[in-house]
């Protein structure tokens, strides 16, 4: 056990933390380490059953600690529910995970598994992209939809329980699970990756025209013409616009991205290498930073790394 958790147990004042996309994959185990920390934490899941059975499974296991709270991130109405829940029940956010996220694409899994690639080659960009082409679709809506939870929803939900974390006792922390595919070395159009580069200039607005200019070049079936990622292309610009403009605006609180690893979970069709006990451990530390620590910072796993 770290002297932290140590402290806990002793007198530290509780923490409280929401972990969006908590009811599977990495955001359950988060939870779950989170919770064995001594955090209380809200589990969320936008599916009402699947998240009382994540959250059955915690308290069975004999975690009291874990809530659940039923969030859609692309709902806004549901987003000001969790707000408002939050407020009257702890007064106060000390951590937000933001974890949900979707791929953006339609897997032909047998397909998939018939061509039979080695599964540490999908994690990386390049390699298997050309291979995997033949069974991976996108529809315009898939792609808009994997912007509108893995970034607009992200940063919705964010902005509306942002006034509950100033208020946390310590210093706020916030998490966004970001991924490899964000690095910006892996966007071949250089005006795109020089806008994101930018993060001193770089503002919502700017990157509200990046995703309207991802969204129109895929409607005219351009993207490749014009330099957006070939290997999963909505969901590597959903998450790279995730990383740096957050942490220039709110300077009093810890906020930085994570690549978890390349972790079996549904989002990669069960073919990562990683483990979820290993995929969870970057959120967690960073949910559980010490005062003082790094913000504004791409952590690949617990490294700091450049994106
Ligand atoms: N696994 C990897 O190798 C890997 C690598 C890089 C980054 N990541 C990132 O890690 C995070 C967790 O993914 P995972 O690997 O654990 O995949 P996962 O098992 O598929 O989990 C994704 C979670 O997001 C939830 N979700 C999707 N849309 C949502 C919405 N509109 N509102 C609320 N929740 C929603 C899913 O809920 P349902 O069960 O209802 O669909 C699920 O709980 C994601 O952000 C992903 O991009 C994963």
């Amino acid at each position: 056990m770290s002297a932290e958790m140590g402290d806990l147990g002793k007198q530290a004042p509780e923490r409280y933390a929401v972990v969006t996309g908590a009811n599977k994959g990495i955001g359950l185990e988060t939870v779950r380490q989170l919770a064995t920390s001594g955090v209380t934490v809200v589990l969320t899941a936008r599916d009402e059953e699947r998240g009382r059975d994540a959250a059955s499974s915690l308290h069975e296991s004999g975690l009291s600690n874990v809530v659940f709270y039923q969030l859609d991130v692309q709902d806004l109405d549901s987003i000001n529910s969790l707000a408002k829940f939050i407020q009257i029940q702890y007064g106060r956010l000390d951590i937000l995970v933001n974890n949900a996220g979707i791929s953006g694409v339609i897997v032909d899994e047998d397909g998939l598994r018939a061509l039979n690639v080695d599964p540490s080659y999908l994690g990386l960009s390049g390699k298997a992209t050309n291979l995997v082409q033949g069974v991976i679709k996108s529809t315009y809506a898939n792609a808009e939809q994997c912007l509108n939870i893995n970034y607009h929803g992200c940063t919705r939900l964010t902005e509306a329980l942002l006034p509950l974390l100033q208020l946390s006792t310590c210093t706020g922390r916030i998490v966004n699970v970001s991924s490899l595919r964000s690095e910006l070395c892996r966007i071949p159009n250089a005006q795109t990756r020089k806008e994101l580069a930018d993060i001193d200039n770089l503002t919502e607005e700017k990157i509200d025209r990046i995703l309207e200019r991802f969204l129109h070049d895929f409607k005219q079936d351009a993207l490749e013409t014009n330099g957006w990622s070939k290997m999963l292309p909505a969901y590597s610009i959903s998450k790279a616009t995730l990383n740096g403009v957050l942490a220039k605006k709110y300077p009093n609180m810890l906020i930085n991205c994570v690549h978890p690893g390349y972790v079996n979970t549904a989002i990669n069709w069960h073919n990562g290498t990683m483990t979820v006990e290993d995929g969870a451990k970057g959120s967690v530390m960073l949910a559980l930073l010490p005062e003082g620590g790094p913000t504004g910072c791409y952590f690949d796993r617990t490294e700091v790394a450049e994106f």
